[in-house]
C-alpha cells in the first residue's frame, strides 16, 4: 500500500466535504481515516430535520471502514466550514468513538488552521478517557 503525506490525507477530506449533506447547519465537514494498512476511507456529516439523528464526518468514515472490516487506524484529517474552512476539531462524540479503535497516544488528528494543517494526538483531544480497561 502506498504511503499517504498528511497534505494528500487532508485533500481527501475536502473531497469528502464537497458530498456533506448539511442543509440545516449549512457548515459542511469533511474526514479523511488512515488506516494502518495506507488505505483511506472518507466521510461526510449528514444532518436530518431530527436533529439528533445528524452524524458527523469522522463517525461517518469511521462506521464505514469498520463495516468494511478495517480495524486499525493511524490518523484522521478534518475540514470544516460554512463558506471558508475553518478550523473544526472533532467534536467530543467523534473523540470518544475514535478512541475505541486507535491507539490514542499515536493516533493524529489533522485540522486546518489559519496557518496550515494542525495535528494533534488523539490522547491530547481525550485526556483521561472512560475505555475498555474500565470495563474489566
Ligand atoms: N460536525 C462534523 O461533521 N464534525 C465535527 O467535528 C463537528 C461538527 C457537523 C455536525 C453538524 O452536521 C455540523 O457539523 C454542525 O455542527
Amino acid at each position: 500500500m502506498e504511503k499517504v503525506s498528511i497534505e494528500a490525507l487532508m485533500e481527501h477530506a475536502r473531497e469528502a466535504r464537497k458530498k456533506a449533506i448539511a442543509p440545516y447547519s449549512s457548515f459542511s465537514v469533511g474526514a479523511a481515516l488512515l488506516a494502518s494498512d495506507g488505505s483511506v476511507v472518507t466521510g461526510c456529516n449528514i444532518e436530518n430535520a431530527a436533529y439528533s439523528v445528524c452524524c458527523c464526518a469522522e463517525r461517518v468514515a469511521l462506521f464505514k471502514a469498520l463495516s468494511e472490516g478495517v480495524r486499525s487506524f493511524s490518523a484522521i484529517a478534518v475540514c470544516g466550514g460554512r463558506d471558508e474552512e475553518v478550523p473544526c476539531p472533532p467534536c467530543g462524540v467523534c473523540r470518544q468513538a475514535l478512541a475505541e479503535y486507535a491507539d490514542a497516544e499515536s493516533f493524529m488528528v489533522y485540522t486546518m488552521e489559519a496557518s496550515g494543517i494542525f495535528g494533534m494526538t488523539l490522547s491530547e483531544y481525550l485526556p483521561k478517557s472512560f475505555s475498555k480497561k474500565e470495563l474489566k
